[in-house]
């Protein structure tokens, strides 16, 4: 049996009704990169060339976009939940959302919102810690939720905002319904990187801020006189963040765009398994989901980012713990002058996917699907840095898996 999966999905780039990009036009993801740039704290992450990589796996070129520097929070997921929040106060105080700066934004707060707002949210660790600091950013309160089996350093960092934070005894999400009810209860408001029927707009918001990542990317790359990458690598969880640079990607570029190609821990595979079933319907996995990328074990596609990667992606790939452990050492002990990035595991496995691909005969007909060469220029995001750092030098130093 095969230990790396995938299923090229050819009907991305057939001619049947599509749903539209237009939420992540150029209009939109300037609305959204303008409300990130007004953040005292933003500075462009740092997007990596790695040229000694890419001759020795035989590619014109390989982008690395570092987002542990991200807010001083070693992932990139602040990004969403900070735009939502955003979004959210924006709407209560009836202020234009399109038009909106953090300073603006924290007077209006502080002038004529009566009362904090609870946000709250369910979280592998990333997401409620970006929920959290954007709380904190705008003086709101914040009650995250961790699902079984979290580290208590991610813990710890969530509380370190000023947040509430607590590990439950579920899954991440069984969490996530667990908290959708609480904050019904308690009149708070969920800010969930994922969407069910009758809660899409806060989601949708988190999926519009990620497309920043994808902006500074693009425009990073042709800083290095590329105009766009051949190939776009990008892992998922709940299928968000794929969605947005999918989106990003489609909106800019229409039938020019990229091939995007979306990677995820086998034992978490829902758009792989929702994928091969074909018929356009989202799949559930169950259970624990057992794998050492923890920002990407949701079992549950969002069905809206679903829907658009259905239509567009090129590619869905599952595939094994020990993929993300050597996207790890690879982009840790880089070659030659290449720069060193330190990524966790849910930010590497896009780089070890690529390597494995690149390396192995077994795979060389993904190589041929992918039209992958050596005029190939290849993107991927890292998405966190060693956002659990014992777990970081079991795997880089001790070289367990
Ligand atoms: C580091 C990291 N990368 C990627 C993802 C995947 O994002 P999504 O769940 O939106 O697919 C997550 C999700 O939490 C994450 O924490």
């Amino acid at each position: 049996m095969k230990d790396i999966k995938w299923i090229h999905n050819r009907r991305s780039r057939g001619s049947q009704a599509k749903v539209p990009t237009e939420f992540f036009n150029e209009d939109e993801t300037k609305t959204v990169r303008d409300f990130h740039r007004s953040f005292p704290g933003y500075v462009e992450t740092p997007l990596r060339s790695l040229p000694n990589l890419a001759n020795y796996l035989g590619v014109a070129g390989m982008y690395v976009k570092d987002e542990s520097p991200r807010f001083g929070l070693n992932a990139f997921k602040a990004l969403g939940g900070s735009y939502a929040i955003g979004r959210y106060l924006a709407s209560r105080l009836n202020m234009d959302g399109r038009n909106l700066s953090f300073e603006k934004l924290r007077l209006e707060v502080a002038k004529n919102l009566p009362g904090r707002i609870t946000f709250t949210t369910a979280t592998d660790g990333n997401h409620g810690r970006g929920v959290a600091w954007a709380a904190w950013q705008f003086d709101q309160n914040a009650v995250v939720y961790l699902p079984k089996g979290t580290s208590k350093i991610r813990l710890d960092n969530i509380k370190a905002t000023g947040a509430e934070a607590l590990i439950t005894d579920q899954n991440y999400d069984d969490t996530v319904r667990m908290v959708a009810q609480k904050a019904k209860d308690s009149g708070w408001v969920i800010v969930q990187d994922t969407a069910w029927e009758g809660y899409e707009e806060i989601p949708a918001w988190v999926m519009q801020g990620y497309t920043t990542m994808a902006a500074e990317a693009l425009e990073q790359l042709q800083g290095f006189g590329q105009d766009s990458p051949s190939h776009v690598f990008v892992q998922a969880g709940v299928g968000s963040l794929p969605a947005a640079v999918q989106g990003y990607f489609t909106a800019r570029y229409k039938d020019a765009r990229p091939k995007v190609i979306v990677v995820e821990p086998d034992k978490a595979d829902c758009m792989f398994k929702s994928a091969l079933a074909g018929d356009g319907k989202p799949r559930k996995i169950t259970g624990n989901m057992d794998t050492i990328m923890a920002g990407l074990a949701c079992g549950e596609p969002n069905p809206v980012a679903w829907q658009l990667l259905f239509d567009y992606t090129d590619m869905f790939i599952s595939c094994p713990d020990y993929v993300a452990a050597r996207g790890m050492r690879v982009l840790g002990n880089p070659l030659g002058s290449d720069p060193r990035v330190i990524s966790g595991e849910s930010g590497a496995v896009t780089t070890g996917i690529v390597k494995e691909i690149l390396q192995r005969e077994d795979l060389q007909e993904i190589k041929d699907c992918l039209e992958l060469d050596s005029n190939s220029k290849i993107l991927v995001f890292s998405t966190e840095g060693d956002t659990d750092p014992a777990n970081y030098r079991r795997i880089v130093w001790d070289g367990v898996l």
